[in-house]
């Protein structure tokens, strides 16, 4: 399988996942702009390269998300966040493009910099990342705690972006009674869709998601929410029923299982489930790792990536311990696709 031009290997994976649907109740759009299923590949710094994003376009998701980019490093000229740009170039299906930051003239620069150099669908705006490195700009879930500020901030940038504005937040900063405030201000502001993580930035990520909130924020929502937060195959359904969403986002679950978003869309078409056995999972993370490298930057981020992302992958492996522990030291390619081949031929104990 590993050494497939990717032509072949596309065709198979359209094989696997034919998705493309024309029963709207299983659609949804965001400013007219139509997604073939509400299936959406939530942004994951560190992990939302290229390849997650084709995997899982390719796989059935029906909008994927760059990482968070940030706003200052463009304004700054940061080279790394340029390439960051360059790789949507390269995007097989609908992607919302992700900023954060808190300074209007920088952020308003930083549009005129993706409007030239990226290729997307729409413009994200990040509302929900706790982590103080952000929190420090009075970025991310800071700007929940300034709501006339945050007003402000979305109409210029809906004012200076050519793209539909969207926007993905936590429920509030604190208390989770403010989300309904918080989808009013995006809305009045032009936001176009909210995705909604169920926790406030005070949990981190800690409980589990709060849907009842979500199911809130969308039955005052005049837009469409994408509910996120701990959803899977095996509660998509009940997410669905609850809180009325127009979409569901796949954040962790889809981490080493870009085939989760073919498995939801056969639930919600009534189709069996195809049953993977792990064999079957690394057979896909040799293409995941084949694709990396040949179509990311710098072999050697993909190798210290793929550290964490290869072992979500063999979930279910009698040596996945071992195996876990030599990756460690896998620094290439072949190394990889070596340490694989031992553990499917059962020559790691
Ligand atoms: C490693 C990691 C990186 C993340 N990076 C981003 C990011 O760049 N932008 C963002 O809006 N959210 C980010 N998130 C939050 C996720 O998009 C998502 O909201 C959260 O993980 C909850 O969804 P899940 O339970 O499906 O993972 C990140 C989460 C994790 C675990």
């Amino acid at each position: 399988m590993v050494g497939t031009n990717p032509a072949e290997f596309w065709s198979k994976a359209d094989e696997l996942c034919k998705s493309e649907k024309m029963d709207p109740n299983l659609t949804f759009n965001i400013a007219g702009i139509e997604l073939k299923d509400r299936y959406v590949q939530a942004p994951l710094a560190g992990f939302s390269t290229i390849t997650m994003r084709n995997f899982a376009h390719r796989y059935g998701a029906g909008l994927s998300y760059t990482e968070m980019i940030s706003a200052n490093a463009l304004f700054y000229g940061s080279q790394d966040t340029f390439e960051m740009l360059h790789d949507t170039q390269r995007d097989e299906g609908p992607l919302a493009l992700q900023l954060f930051g808190y300074e209007i003239d920088h952020i308003e620069k930083a549009i005129e910099i993706v409007e030239k150099e990226a290729k997307y669908t729409f413009l994200d705006f990040n509302l929900g990342c706790p982590v103080p490195k952000v929190m420090k700009q009075k970025a991310g879930s800071h700007l929940l705690t300034d709501l006339p500020y945050l007003y402000k901030l979305m109409s210029a940038i809906v004012k200076k972006s050519n793209h539909p504005v969207v926007a993905k937040t936590r429920l509030g900063f604190s208390n989770p009674e403010d989300i309904t405030k918080i989808v009013k201000v995006l809305e009045d502001a032009g936001v176009k869709a909210i995705a909604i993580h169920g926790r406030t930035r005070s949990q981190f990520y800690t409980g589990h998601a709060d849907y009842n909130y979500i199911a809130k924020a969308k039955s005052i929502a005049n837009v469409p929410i994408i509910a996120n937060g701990d959803i899977d195959e095996k509660n998509a359904k009940d997410v669905f029923d609850l809180t009325k969403a127009d979409a569901l986002m796949i954040g962790r679950a889809a981490i080493g299982n870009p085939l989760i978003f073919k498995d939801l869309v056969d639930l919600e078409e009534g189709n069996p489930l195809t049953i993977r056995t792990y064999k079957d999972n690394l057979e896909i993370l040799k293409e995941y790792i084949d694709y990396s490298y040949g179509f990311e930057r710098d072999a050697h981020k993909v190798s210290l990536a793929l550290r964490t992302i290869a072992p979500a992958f063999l979930t279910g492996l009698p040596s996945i311990k071992k195996v876990r522990t030599l990756m460690v030291h896998c620094n290439s390619k072949e190394e990889y696709i070596e340490l694989i081949d031992k553990a499917l031929n059962g020559e790691i104990e």
